[in-house]
């Protein structure tokens, strides 16, 4: 199929290179220049395992322009993947979505073929069909389930994880009145061995924030627990084992530790509520969630207070990125840490294998090591803040470590190594 993608970010670039690699004619389209013309020269414009090596093998089937109405007229479908970033209050910012549909409604304009358009991007339930649909038919003069059609396709990738999950789908939601746009999905999605989910458009909407919502409620429940197994001197880790092998409940994401965050789960919790609270509800669980979530990094400091005063001390943070195999910190605990150790007046030296330039940017003051190795060396306390693998074997000098994520090994070589939740 000829398809084009809107929004050349993180869901739009892992979506269009693997569409290509299954022998798609791909268009990217993105308003960033730079953007556009990596993926020309064959440069994914962001990491992520495996990418670039599709992108290289593909890249007769891949183009990337700033042209969204030649991409659209040239194309059978537009996949929408813009950023739907979150307002102060959580509710989601719709206008990236309302800009590319109104777009995409004058390209369609001229255009005699029906159109085909999905909505990967996040959005709350509805949003396709009163906002989406309505602004293309609007700017096009043309009918909904006749000249066009839209539905929704919400992705479940993982970072650091994307191109692995998009070829082994646990599942595909296919949301959409149109039978057309269901056919059009059944036939990209063919190969897959999974379920198909087809449902209303509303309803795949809403199955996205469910499944995220749900995952951060297991964290924050995980973190409970934790704390509670911490204070009684439990390993909350081996209760999660115990508890996990029940079929209903499932081993995954019951890693206690310091919570969660990315660009997905805080936002989605808090879009949710939002809109639980919109149609007078009182979203108790996913308030519970983001209050629990908040509280890890100080119940995380308590632990270290316990070791003598943070004024003056020198304190090594060690990983920054929101999870190992990203140099992403959006939302990330380390940010937190950070902040709150730096009003107390601790001396921070910090180490990242690959978010230290993007951290730089929000505390240009603090010292950066250029190995863990040297964090280690220049600090009295470290803090593993992330799970990257190399603090696996890492020497700690016998000096104290207070673990946020669960590396054990650390306590072969750390003078006294305790864990937040275990
Ligand atoms: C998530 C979802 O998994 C994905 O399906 C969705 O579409 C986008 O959001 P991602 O943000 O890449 O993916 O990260 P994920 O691996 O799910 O982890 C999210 C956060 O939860 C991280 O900060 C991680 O450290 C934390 N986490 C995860 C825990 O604290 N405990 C766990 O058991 C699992």
């Amino acid at each position: 199929m000829k398809i084009s993608i809107i929004g050349g970010g993180y869901v739009g670039t892992v979506t269009g290179i693997c569409l290509a690699e299954m022998n798609h004619e791909v268009t990217i389209v993105d308003i960033d220049r730079k953007k556009i013309d990596l993926i020309n020269q064959k440069v994914p414009p962001i990491y992520e395992p495996g990418l670039k090596e599709i992108l290289e093998r593909h890249h007769g089937f891949i183009k990337a322009t700033t042209d969204l109405m030649k991409a659209v007229k040239e194309t059978e479908i537009s996949f929408i993947c813009v950023g739907t970033p979150s307002r102060d209050d959580g509710s989601i910012d719709l206008r990236y979505i309302e800009s590319v549909s109104a777009q995409i409604g004058l390209a369609i304009k001229e255009k005699h073929e029906y159109h085909g358009v999905l909505v990967k991007s996040t959005v709350i339930p509805g949003t396709c069909d009163d906002v989406v649909t309505p602004l293309i038919a609007r700017n096009s003069g043309k009918s909904p389930g006749i000249d066009f059609g839209a539905g929704s396709n919400p992705e479940f990738l993982r970072e650091g994880r994307a191109v692995y999950d998009f070829h082994h789908p646990d599942r595909i939601v296919m949301g959409s009145e149109d039978p057309r746009i269901l056919q059009t999905m059944r036939e990209l999605y063919g190969k897959f061995d999974c379920p198909y989910v087809e449902c209303q458009t509303k309803t795949a909407e809403m199955i996205k924030y469910v499944s995220n919502a749900f995952l951060a409620i297991k964290i924050s429940y995980a973190n409970e627990i934790g704390n509670m197994c911490k204070a009684m001197g439990i390993d909350s880790y081996d209760v999660f084992k115990g508890v996990g092998l029940d079929q209903r409940i499932g081993p995954l994401f019951f890693n206690a530790g310091l919570g969660f965050g990315g660009s997905c789960f805080p936002k989605d919790v808090k879009a949710l509520k939002s809109l639980a609270e919109s149609r007078g509800q009182m979203p108790l669980l996913l308030n519970a969630a983001l209050i629990v979530n908040e509280q890890q990094p100080e119940k995380f400091i308590s632990l270290l207070r316990r070791h003598g005063p943070i004024k003056g001390r020198k304190i090594g943070l060690l990983g920054l990125a929101f999870k190992p195999g990203t140099d992403d910190i959006r939302e990330a605990k380390s940010i937190e840490v950070a902040t709150s150790l730096l009003s107390e007046g601790a001396d921070i030296v910090a180490y990242d294998p690959l978010a230290v330039d993007s951290f730089r940017t929000l505390f240009p003051g603090i010292h950066y090591a250029q190995t863990a190795g040297e964090a280690v060396e220049k600090s009295d306390v470290i803090l593993i803040i992330t799970e990257w693998p190399e603090f696996e074997n890492l020497d700690y000098r016998g000096k104290t470590v207070i673990d946020g994520r669960r590396i054990l090994k650390a306590k072969k070589t750390a003078g006294h190594y305790e864990g937040i939740c275990w």
